[in-house]
């Protein structure tokens, strides 16, 4: 079975000091009662990466950014490159919605990012997930499955590769999806893409997350499906017994 996670994207929330302390009361927990079959990894904004690293030291808590830029370094005003950000964090999420749409990322730009990514030896969280609209009009699973292989084009190893399910509407919204769309979308758009892309193997064996909405009472209703693997929680994951809560269910669940 592929890894479990349950990934903290704190998106831009937390001055430096509010950072470490949230990371603190996390790892405090998880030290006091080990839950060694879920990885937990916490992204918090790139500023407060080097003091969170820091404080994290030795622990079982694993680091994400948020985003990263896909060229090394250079004349790229107020971008990150994956290079800087190795030695300080695991995984780095791209693609998330709030970036496609607030952000303008397109196909081109969130494929090569991944590359970037990959190249760093950093692994990439891949955010997928329609609209409101793209559901509406029946298009989800074609979108997602364009997602997933535009933001693959020319990546020949998946092995690292984490894929984030988040439709667009359910974030942020406090209406999460259903399981039965979860699971439709994750067999019929990513699983499917990943087969068509690298065969059979590739596809069972990669990690799938879902996020939108994720709280310690629906939770449990997503991991009971063997094709989840664990949740990327926004909101969530800033209030530290909510967070923790739903780390010790997916380790009851499918641990
Ligand atoms: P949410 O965010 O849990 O606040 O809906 C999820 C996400 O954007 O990753």
């Amino acid at each position: 079975m592929p890894e479990l996670l349950t990934v903290g994207n704190w998106k831009m929330n937390t001055t430096v000091p509010e950072a470490v302390a949230l990371a603190l009361s996390v790892r405090r927990d998880l030290v006091d009662k080990p839950v060694p079959d879920v990885g937990v990894v916490l992204c918090p904004p790139y500023l407060s990466l080097p003091s969170v690293s820091e404080s994290m030291e030795g622990s079982p808590v694993m680091l994400g950014a948020q985003n990263a830029f896909y060229e090394p370094k250079g004349a790229f005003t107020g971008e990150i490159s994956p290079a800087m950000l190795a030695g300080l964090c695991e995984f780095i999420i791209i693609g998330h919605s709030e970036r496609r749409i607030l952000l303008r990322e397109s196909h081109r730009v969130i494929n090569r990012k991944i590359k970037a990514v990959l190249e760093s030896g950093i692994r990439p969280i891949l955010c997928v997930g329609e609209t409101l609209e793209q559901r509406r009009s029946g298009s989800a699973a074609r979108v997602v499955a364009r997602q997933i292989a535009s933001g693959l084009n020319g990546v020949s190893d998946v092995r690292e590769l984490v894929v984030a399910y988040e439709p667009v509407w359910a974030i942020g919204t406090g209406l999460a999806a259903t399981p039965a769309v979860v699971i439709d979308i994750v067999k019929n758009a990513i699983r499917t893409q990943i087969h068509k892309m690298y065969g059979a193997s590739m596809a069972d064996g990669l990690p799938v997350l879902y996020g939108g909405s994720v709280n310690p009472d629906n939770v449990s209703e997503f991991l009971e499906d063997p094709s989840i693997h664990g949740t990327l929680v926004g909101g969530v994951s800033l209030i530290p017994d909510q967070f923790l809560k739903i780390v010790r269910l997916t380790s009851e669940i499918k641990g």
